[in-house]
């Protein structure tokens, strides 16, 4: 048997309602990007995802491309990795009304960040939005992924995946890998620098909340400059210092130095020291994954390409996993 057979497979998504953060980067890109040898791995733009919320039509298509050129700069390989776009995948929209039919209202009202964007745009509480989670486990399922990078925010949609997953095969017989989240002790929930007691975010609308992964150095230390610390000036990574902590975590993850180290190095040199520094060296950090994306986008030819080429490899897999599970509920289909 081929070993790559028996690889396990790690799937995740992203939607392209923004330039990717330093808190995608962190939480999830990164990772995706390590974990690319060992695993079977499937990566996409959750383009569908992203009509939940009013988006400007021009601009979602053109981050779709944009995107994807980011995934790659950030060090997806597709020889390694299957990229693809969601909508290019049809199967998802279909697994998705099969699992919304096996999911309940009850568990669906629950899910927190369904109250959330709920209370942001109140004028727009639509059906899709209440439905995201399904779509999300659809996306899961249809490659029987066995690992899902995400950041901490994410782990509520993971386990509403786990569940509608076990209720379909104690009702169908074996048909879903049941799968697991796989996220980072350190750096799963990077905070705004304005408010650190929230996420930060690439649909904030203030830009100062957020680094954004294509920011110039100037603009990233100015930001590291404003972002808002605690009362003291004690580098010290503390509950009750959110700012400062959330900051250290931050220049911990990208120089590979722990929170122990962090505090040695900055012991006594005070936040504007401290700012500079982790501006300087995220800055220094987010350079070649610029540069490489300013290439990449030069040949939109070719981006197509790895698009096309992800969605057809992804085609294959996902019509597998639907014919099995409509096999199993009795839906025809043409090959009867
Ligand atoms: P999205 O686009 O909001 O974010 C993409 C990934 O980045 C993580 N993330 C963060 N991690 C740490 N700190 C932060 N501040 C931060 N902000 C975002 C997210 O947890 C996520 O892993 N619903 C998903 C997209 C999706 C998906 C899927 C993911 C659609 N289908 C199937 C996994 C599997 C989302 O909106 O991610």
């Amino acid at each position: 048997m081929n070993m790559e057979n028996k690889k396990q497979v790690m799937l995740s998504g992203i939607q392209p309602t923004g330039i990717f953060t330093l808190g995608n980067y962190i939480g999830a890109i990164k990772n995706w990007e390590k974990v690319q040898q060992e695993y079977k791995c499937l990566y996409f733009i959750a383009n569908l995802h992203s009509l939940t919320v009013k988006n400007d039509p021009k601009i979602i298509k053109q981050l779709t491309l944009d995107s994807v050129a980011l995934l790659l700069a950030c060090g997806i390989d597709i020889k390694k990795s299957i990229v693809f776009i969601q909508s290019h995948v049809p199967r998802h929209a279909e697994l998705s009304w099969v699992l919304a039919c096996h999911t309940q209202f009850g568990e669906l009202s629950r899910m927190t960040q369904f109250k959330d964007k709920s209370s942001k745009n109140a004028d727009n509480i639509n059906a899709g939005l209440f439905c995201y989670p399904v779509l999300m486990a659809a996306d899961i399922l249809l490659y029987q992924a066995n690992y899902v990078p995400i950041g901490a925010d994410q782990k509520q949609h993971l386990e509403i995946t786990r569940d509608i997953a076990n209720r379909f095969n104690k009702l169908y017989g074996d048909i879903f890998e049941i799968p697991n989240p796989y996220i980072q002790k350190k750096g799963a929930r990077i905070m705004s620098l304005q408010d650190p007691t929230s996420k930060m975010s690439k649909s904030d609308n203030n830009p100062n909340c957020y680094i954004s992964i294509l920011d110039t150095k100037d603009v990233i230390i100015k930001k590291f400059k404003r972002a808002v610390t605690d009362s003291d000036t004690n580098i010290i990574y503390s509950d009750d210092k959110p700012g400062i902590s959330n900051l250290m975590t931050i220049y911990s993850v990208i120089s590979g130095k722990s929170i122990k180290e962090t505090e040695q190095e900055f012991a006594g040199k005070g936040y504007g020291y401290f700012k500079t520094a982790i501006g300087e060296l995220v800055a220094c950090h987010l350079k070649p994954i610029q540069d490489k994306y300013e290439k990449l986008l030069e040949d939109k030819k070719y981006l197509q390409e790895v698009c096309l080429n992800g969605a057809e490899q992804a085609s294959k897999i996902a019509s597998k996993t639907l014919n099995k599970v409509y096999k199993s509920l009795g839906i025809l289909t043409k090959n009867f």
